[in-house]
């Protein structure tokens, strides 16, 4: 089999393989695919505004989005404009010789008809995604709920599992929830792989790893593959580089970027975009768009929301709050106690390495999902950036799937194991000053502050594990 096989040309017994491939969906390209050729991906070190400027003139496709902590910033041009770039003395290095080999070769690569194509050999579209979550509810019954959430701009259906295992929540209603979504950006497929992958070791471990059944115990994970349906499923079909959910906001414009349409932080200039054609444009308003509302209902409606990941790529880094603001959030202590303990897990498990930072370490970035899953429920969040650091970008080869899937599975076990949630003074011991807190929701009874059983309100069960994590004084 020649490496760059196309897709039109491939023998029929390949596509019947292929096609035989129900999880994985199809990998075909379709004949309007958008194209790049002729365009580059270069690192711009900008020397101030009239860099960036023209940058913005010369780019239509930032891939980042904002300047980062060392200044540097990538974009999609054509080769042409590179003389532009040498003309002006713009620093630049290019980091993509040619988009549209590495999107030919990617999806040359993910044609090959391997016989038995394992799930996590290869990318799946909306539907292949969606067979496979059936396919750990049937795999792992007891384990695994599949849910709704809502439906998308043009009416896809956000789906979601609830995974725990069938040990039952203290008290009864339910465990402290942890929720873990990718792909609010289209284009940003690795997330959607790595998060399942995440899942199934999780299930797949449950009866041989005593991390994954203390996890599964303990807490139930809230997982969306697909924050944004119809994104992802533009990006199968129309334009593999797409951002922002498909809403139809003028003749010529598309698209919200649905992480600077939440309601926290919402509207600033510094790190989002009013402008219709901007890849960071941020709505109307704040959760205008359904898939933000489907999202942030569901979270308004779980009795605790303990953690959550946002989960995105590519740069390697995970980011604290807050996005919108380099004001120090509440807790800071603790909020780097598990940050830097996420970082140095991932180094550990794959050796991949990954900073830990705030918005110092990328740029501002207003209206984002952590920000209002702090801002509103409280609950520890981070982004994280999965791989790589620029060499392929959004289009990571398959290869990448299992390690970048072992990257966030790492960084999720050990942000669970390290919440220590009784510290409710977030100083990184659990002491007499957390046991004041504590009373003070308990007796209030109604208030979900010392709620550590995952029920919703604090109460004698709240007490008894309280009570277990304060004769221990360090956080894990
Ligand atoms: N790449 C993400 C985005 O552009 C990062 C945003 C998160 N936050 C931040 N602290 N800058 O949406
Ligand atoms: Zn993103």
């Amino acid at each position: 089999m020649q490496k760059f096989l196309n897709a039109v040309t491939m023998s029929a017994a390949a596509l019947v393989l292929l096609s035989g491939n129900a999880l994985a969906g199809s990998n075909t390209q379709p004949a309007e695919m958008a194209r790049f050729d002729g365009d580059v991906v270069v690192r711009v070190q900008p020397r101030g505004d009239a860099d960036l400027r023209l940058m913005e003139q010369l780019s239509d496709d930032p891939w980042t989005c904002g300047t980062s902590a060392s200044g540097a910033m990538d974009y999609r041009i054509s080769r042409q404009q590179l003389a532009t770039l040498t003309l002006h003395g713009v620093p630049f290095s290019v980091l993509i010789e040619d988009v549209q080999a590495l999107l030919d070769a990617d999806l040359a690569e993910r044609n090959q008809p391997f016989e038995n194509r394992a799930y996590f050999d290869n990318y799946a579209d909306y539907t292949g995604v969606s067979n496979y979550v059936n396919t750990l509810v049937a795999t792992y019954p007891g384990f695994v709920t599949r849910i709704s959430l809502g439906n998308s701009v043009e009416n896809r259906e956000i789906f979601a599992m609830r995974v725990t295992s069938p040990v039952p929540p203290i008290g009864g209603v339910r465990k402290p929830v942890v929720v873990l979504n990718s792909l609010q950006h289209a284009r940003e497929w690795i997330t959607v792989t790595s998060n399942l992958f995440m899942t199934t070791e999780l299930l797949s471990k449950y009866n041989i790893d005593a991390a994954a059944k203390a996890i599964l115990d303990e807490y139930e994970l809230v997982i969306i593959p697909i924050s944004n349906p119809d994104g992802y499923n533009h990006t199968w079909t129309n334009n593999r580089l797409w951002r922002k959910n498909r809403r139809v906001t003028g003749t010529n414009t598309r698209g919200i970027d649905l992480n600077r349409n939440w309601s926290v932080g919402w509207g600033l200039s510094s790190g989002s975009s009013g402008s219709l054609s901007s890849d960071t444009y941020r709505g109307p308003s704040p959760l205008s768009e359904p898939e933000t509302q489907a999202l942030s209902n569901y979270m308004l409606g779980v009795p605790k929301v303990v953690a959550h990941i946002d989960i995105h790529s590519y740069s390697q880094l995970i980011l604290r709050v807050w996005g919108h603001k380099y004001e120090d959030p509440n807790g800071l202590a603790s909020i780097n106690r598990i940050g830097n303990a996420m970082r140095n897990s991932i180094l550990a498990a794959t050796g991949a390495n990954y900073t830990f930072g705030g918005s110092e370490i990328l740029y501002l970035a207003s209206g984002t999902a952590p920000d209002w899953v702090f801002g509103t429920l409280g609950a520890f969040s981070v982004t994280a950036e999965l791989r790589d650091t620029g060499t392929n970008g959004f289009v990571l080869p398959t290869s990448f799937i299992i390690p970048t899937g072992n990257d966030v599975l790492a960084m999720v076990k050990t942000m669970i194991q390290k919440l220590c949630r009784a510290d409710f003074t977030k100083d990184n011991i659990v002491d007499d000053s957390d046991f004041v807190a504590f009373a003070a929701s308990y007796e209030t009874l109604t208030t979900n502050t010392g709620d550590l059983t995952g029920d919703g309100i604090t109460d004698d069960s709240d007490f008894v594990v309280f009570a277990n994590a304060y004769s221990q004084l360090v956080c894990p």
